[in-house]
């Protein structure tokens, strides 16, 4: 009771960042989002709308608040490194203070701290293309965007990520299976940038570890029809895929990521660090199809 989190990557209410702020917020943390500039008119106006309140429906029967949603570009550090296209760009005129160095200020100045840090983010602007196919550019956006930025979040919000007294201060991150099994059609290098993302858990976790008792773990999630994952354009053979060959022939529900979410960030969790938690039906342990 009485967490503070912030999740970075909700735009609508089709993603796992939404189902985790859902099921933080059910077991009592109060939510700040982190929300792409370029998608945060749309949310913000979304729902004042009401447009997500039967998503924002809890297992209480009450509505889940976002206290508070926060501009966020999480491939931009600090204002420095911000490219004039950008700056003047008309999507993101209306905002300030996006980077992630600013955005992590801003949470500071408004709550002081917080308990639970959740990046739910990833861009690849070549993941259609094969990796052979995948230009300099394109790879080292990917990891940027997907891998670098959750480097970034951490660094900048761990100052004010409390340590808690059992080891309670925590922060998850999402990821895929590609990293370590070849799926062909997630390109662009996005299988790289989730076996950095992978190898970086470990590495941070015994960072943030051993500066503060704050654990890191990665959830490496089955497929769900969310916005990002429409883009790559394989999504429901995916998700048919997984029904024919896992364990459990259930569809995944972005739910039992969140509860998932919420059980690593709590104190049932408190000698879980530096891991990746399949949360796939069972999918990854197969070898072969069914
Ligand atoms: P989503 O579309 O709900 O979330 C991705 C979010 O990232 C969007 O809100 C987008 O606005 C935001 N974003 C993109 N670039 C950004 C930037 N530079 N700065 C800040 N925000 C940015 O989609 P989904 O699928 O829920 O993705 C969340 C995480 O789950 C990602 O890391 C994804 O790779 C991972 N994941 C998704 C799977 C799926 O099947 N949907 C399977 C396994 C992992």
């Amino acid at each position: 009771k009485g967490k503070r989190a912030f999740i970075a990557g909700v735009a609508d209410d089709n993603g796992y960042g939404w189902a985790i702020a859902k099921s933080l917020a059910a077991a009592g943390a109060e939510i700040l989002v982190g929300t792409w500039v370029p998608a945060l008119n749309i949310f913000e106006s979304s729902l004042r709308r009401g447009k997500f309140d039967e998503s924002r429906i809890l297992p209480d029967g009450s509505l889940m608040e976002i206290t508070k949603v926060y501009p966020l570009d999480a491939v931009f550090d600090n204002p420095e490194d911000v490219p004039e296209e950008i700056k003047t760009n008309k999507r993101y005129a209306g905002s300030s203070n996006w980077t992630v160095q600013e955005a992590a200020e801003c949470v500071k100045n408004d709550f002081g701290s917080i308990d639970v840090l959740v990046h739910s983010l990833a861009n690849g602007p070549e993941v259609v293309k094969p990796l052979l196919e995948t230009s300099r550019k394109g790879y080292l956006a990917a990891i940027s965007a997907s891998s670098y930025s959750y480097v970034s979040l951490l660094k900048h919000f761990l100052p004010i990520i409390n340590p808690g007294k059992l080891p309670c201060g925590s922060s998850i991150s999402l990821t895929y299976i590609a990293s370590e099994r070849i799926i062909p059609g997630y390109g662009g290098g996005m299988s790289s940038a989730k076996a950095a993302l992978e190898s970086d858990t470990r590495v941070l976790a015994f960072e943030a570890g051993r500066k503060k008792g704050i654990r890191v773990n990665t959830i490496s999630a089955g497929p769900l029809r969310s916005r990002a994952a429409k883009a790559i354009g394989f999504i429901d053979m995916m998700i048919d895929y997984s029904s024919a060959n896992a364990p459990l022939e259930k569809e995944l529900s972005a739910a039992e990521v969140g509860n998932t979410a919420a059980f690593l960030a709590s104190p049932l969790a408190s000698a879980i660090t530096g891991g990746v938690i399949y949360v796939d039906n069972g999918l990854n342990a197969m070898g072969v199809g069914v």
